[in-house]
């Protein structure tokens, strides 16, 4: 149990190592970081913003926790850390903050953290210690300067032992999370952003769960997720049922991406009807409360039969971007293939046995950043890059190698687009029990 409760903390770690020096100059709402899965672009940027003084040089910022432990649940990683650090896009710490401590508890679980237009900070946080529990729901204004003030409410009813989803509800300054119903599942809450109260949870339903997310409609404030057993549920604001039914979806299926202008989604999923699986991605009409499947794509037969696929990336015309190594994708609207490019040669692949992770997106320059990484294999080669790839053409711009000198185990997080100039990445290496530090990097976008 030890390793599952310390596994969590790493999430708010990273999530917050990635907090950037902002200023909010940007309107597109698509910038707002909505989930721990990243928004729309999947770029997982934390506020709009550009990078102030940036000085171009590339860094490395490195956390050597004291322990740290690699389960089998999931992606996770452990470490005993209990503070959140701000990085500046120039590798600089701005500032770190402690969690507030419950005594006689020990952090259970806690959400990505997510920022608003204002840049106030939110998270969650549970605690548990012998037959108690309890959660937070923290607020950090001032994240922007070296002084952050953080403010937490207590409420037991938040709590999720696991990672919890967290997701800003603009139109209606909601925030959007789930908490523990049971031993086994989680169910959707509802909180007021200004005033941190709890406004309505629904027990019929299950949450997004460890590892879902939830999508919220910018246009009619609706919210959506696939929950684990892979229903679509859509709720409107005050917590009215929408839509609850079953999409084609089989387990990689709650990775999926909300059009928000047009109320349609896409989906990568494995056809589970035929030996081996087949990757599909699919395109679902979610207006109205009969879901309609708009187009189904089936991937070149070279990845067919992978497991693996990122979460997909949309755009303003509705052109979604996914990669499946070797391969990247552009499908437009209409579920018409754009564009495949190669990311990695056939000897690259056997070699270093490959598969991407991310698909993180600049809208405005037209450039998508793609991370390739080797799965964890004993005696393998690693490698891990980022392909950056036009998303008119499909056309590599340049592979971006990291030169991660090692040959352990390597956990990416999805890159964070800061503007138009630089982006974070930031990783774990190693496994249980050595040591696994959490390390950073700042580099210029192309
Ligand atoms: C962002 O929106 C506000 C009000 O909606 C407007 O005043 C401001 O000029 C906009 N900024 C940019 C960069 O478009
Ligand atoms: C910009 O960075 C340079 C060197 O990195 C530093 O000397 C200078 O004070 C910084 N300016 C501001 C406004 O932060
Ligand atoms: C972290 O540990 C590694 C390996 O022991 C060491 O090379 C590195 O300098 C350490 N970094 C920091 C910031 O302490
Ligand atoms: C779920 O979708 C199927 C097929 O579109 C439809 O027949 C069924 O009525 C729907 N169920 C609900 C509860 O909307
Ligand atoms: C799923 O696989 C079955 C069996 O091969 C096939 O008949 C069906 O058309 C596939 N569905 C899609 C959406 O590709
Ligand atoms: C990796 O190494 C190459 C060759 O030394 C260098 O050109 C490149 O900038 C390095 N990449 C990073 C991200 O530092």
């Amino acid at each position: 149990m030890r390793y599952y409760l310390t596994t969590l903390l790493i999430c708010t770690v990273t999530h917050l190592l990635t907090s950037s020096d902002a200023i909010f100059n940007n309107n597109d709402s698509e910038s707002i970081w909505s989930t721990g899965k990243g928004n729309a672009q999947n770029t997982y940027r934390i506020v709009p913003s550009m990078a102030t003084n940036y000085s171009k040089i590339p860094w490395t910022y490195e956390y050597n926790a004291t322990s740290q432990d690699l389960t089998q649940f999931g992606r996770g990683v452990g470490i005993n850390a209990n503070f959140m650090v701000c990085l500046t896009s120039n590798g600089i710490v701005r500032w770190t903050l402690s969690f507030e401590p419950v005594e006689t508890m020990e952090p259970a679980g806690v959400s990505n953290i997510i920022s608003d237009r204002q840049g106030v900070l939110f998270y969650t946080i549970s605690w548990a210690g012998d037959r108690k529990f309890t959660a937070k729901l923290c607020q950090i204004t001032n994240a922007q300067t070296s002084q952050p003030v953080q403010q937490c409410i207590e409420n037991y009813q938040l709590f999720m032992s696991t990672n919890a989803p967290l997701a800003l509800n603009e139109k209606y300054d909601l925030l959007v999370t789930a908490v523990e119903d049971n031993k086994i599942d989680s169910i959707p809450a509802v909180l007021d952003k200004k005033t941190l109260k709890l406004l309505w949870t629904n027990r019929r339903f299950f949450g997004a769960g460890r590892n879902g997310q939830y999508r919220c409609d910018t246009s009619t404030g609706d919210i959506f997720w696939i929950g684990g057993d892979t229903r679509l549920l859509k709720f409107d604001h005050s917590g009215k049922n929408l839509i609850n039914n079953y999409t084609d979806a089989y387990l990689s299926g709650i990775d999926f991406v909300l059009d928000k202008q047009r109320q349609i989604i896409v989906q990568p999923w494995q056809n589970a009807s035929s030996l081996p699986w087949k990757l599909v991605v699919s395109s679902y009409d979610v207006s109205a409360q009969q879901i309609k499947l708009r187009w189904s794509w089936c991937p070149p037969s070279s990845i067919g039969n992978n497991d693996g696929i990122t979460s997909p990336a949309i755009d303003e015309q509705g052109t979604a971007y996914m990669s499946s190594m070797p391969l990247a994708f552009a499908i437009d609207s209409q579920g018409k293939t754009v564009w495949t490019t190669q990311l990695a040669t056939s000897s690259e692949m056997k070699t270093f046995e490959l598969y991407s992770t991310c698909v993180a997106m600049n809208s405005k320059r037209r450039v998508l950043y793609i991370v390739s990484v080797s799965q964890s294999r004993q005696g393998s080669k690693s490698l891990c890059f980022i392909t950056a790839v036009s998303m008119d053409t499909g056309k590599v711009i340049e592979r971006i190698n990291l030169n991660l000198t090692t040959n352990e185990q390597i956990i990416p997080q999805c890159p964070i687009l800061v503007g138009d100039e630089m982006l974070y990445f930031s990783w774990l290496t190693g496994e249980y029990p050595e040591l696994v530090p959490l390390k950073v990097m700042g580099i210029q976008q192309v």
